[in-house]
């Protein structure tokens, strides 16, 4: 038997540090929302109890560093499983580029164990289980638009945004969390994300007030690392995109726009200072992902 999961990439909205925790993680606070970009994972039985992991790019690890990997490695010690399972990830998400996208390709992992196994494990559950791989896998076995605190496993839905366009521009190197996270100064921030008034411009639908609000307090920390960040940004800016924002730690920048033929307009113009430039639509709405397939 095979299942295929649809795994999409998230952006956020707004993403603020409140302080470091003993632990090592910041206390966050933040907004993410589903993107339409989506990577495809299916699994398959295979003979023996192996993990097997194949992907489309060449640019993500095969083995245990795998996000989607540990996922199934998880799962299989939790529900005492010895089935061994093949994983290919069909990948179009950038890697380590500030949306989630490993984050997402374990939580579709999660996501499609718990039906080629039967397992009837509820979405809690998977979720529950997804913050022990990644702060961020959590929010992508939901997806949606999330208010998200904690470490980043904490979720409260919150309204999504109006439809509308995503540009985004995704410089060439890749970006470690770890390191922005390392190099950021918590009493060092000198301007914040209004959450709050986030949360009203989404409940409002008010999509000039959402691109009014977005804020990252790890933009400027990353910008110092790649000032091609800031360029990209500015770029962006220039060719009339309604709001600008890098999401997560980065480096990827994207900017909203309510139109799809300025969209595209705005794409044409990036494509002369970055390689991999991207419009797509902004999905945000907090159903279920009715996306996958079950093939016998
Ligand atoms: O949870 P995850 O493994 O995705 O986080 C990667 C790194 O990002 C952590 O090791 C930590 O250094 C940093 N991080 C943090 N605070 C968070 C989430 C991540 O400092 N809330």
């Amino acid at each position: 038997m095979e299942v295929s999961e649809k795994a999409p990439a998230k952006i956020n909205l707004t993403l603020d540090a409140l302080h470091k925790r003993e632990d090592g993680y910041h206390e966050l606070e933040m907004i993410m929302t589903t993107i339409d970009l989506s990577d495809r994972i299916e699994l398959a039985d295979i003979y023996g109890d192996d993990i097997v992991l194949e992907n489309s790019s060449g640019l993500i690890p095969q083995d245990e560093r795998n996000l989607a990997y540990r996922a199934a490695d998880l799962l299989r010690q939790r529900m005492g499983i010895t089935r061994g399972v093949k994983i290919t990830i069909h990948k179009r998400i950038p890697v380590a580029a500030g949306l989630a996208g490993g984050s997402s390709d374990a939580a579709a992992t999660l996501r499609g164990l718990n039906r080629l196994w039967q397992l009837g494990l509820s979405l809690e559950e998977l979720a529950e289980m997804g913050a022990e791989i990644g702060s961020d896998v959590p929010f992508c076995v939901w997806s949606g638009t999330a208010l998200a605190k904690g470490r980043g496993e904490i979720l409260t839905p919150v309204a999504p945004p109006p439809p509308c366009w995503v540009v985004l521009a995704k410089p060439r190197h890749g970006v470690s969390t770890a390191e922005v996270f390392q190099a950021l100064r918590v009493d060092q921030i000198d301007r914040r994300p209004n959450t709050e008034a986030m949360i009203r411009a989404l409940e409002q639908g008010d999509y000039r007030g959402i691109c009014r609000h977005l804020g990252n307090v790890l933009e400027e920390v990353t910008m110092q690392m790649y000032p091609e960040v800031r360029r990209l940004k500015e770029k962006m800016q220039q060719f009339g995109a309604d709001g600008v924002l890098m999401s997560g730690s980065g480096p990827t920048v994207f900017g909203l726009v309510d139109r799809e033929s300025r969209a595209r307009r705005i794409v044409n113009g990036l494509r002369g200072f970055c390689r991999q430039v991207y419009a797509v639509r902004m999905l945000g709405s907090n159903q279920p992902l009715l996306l996958d397939k079950t093939r016998t």
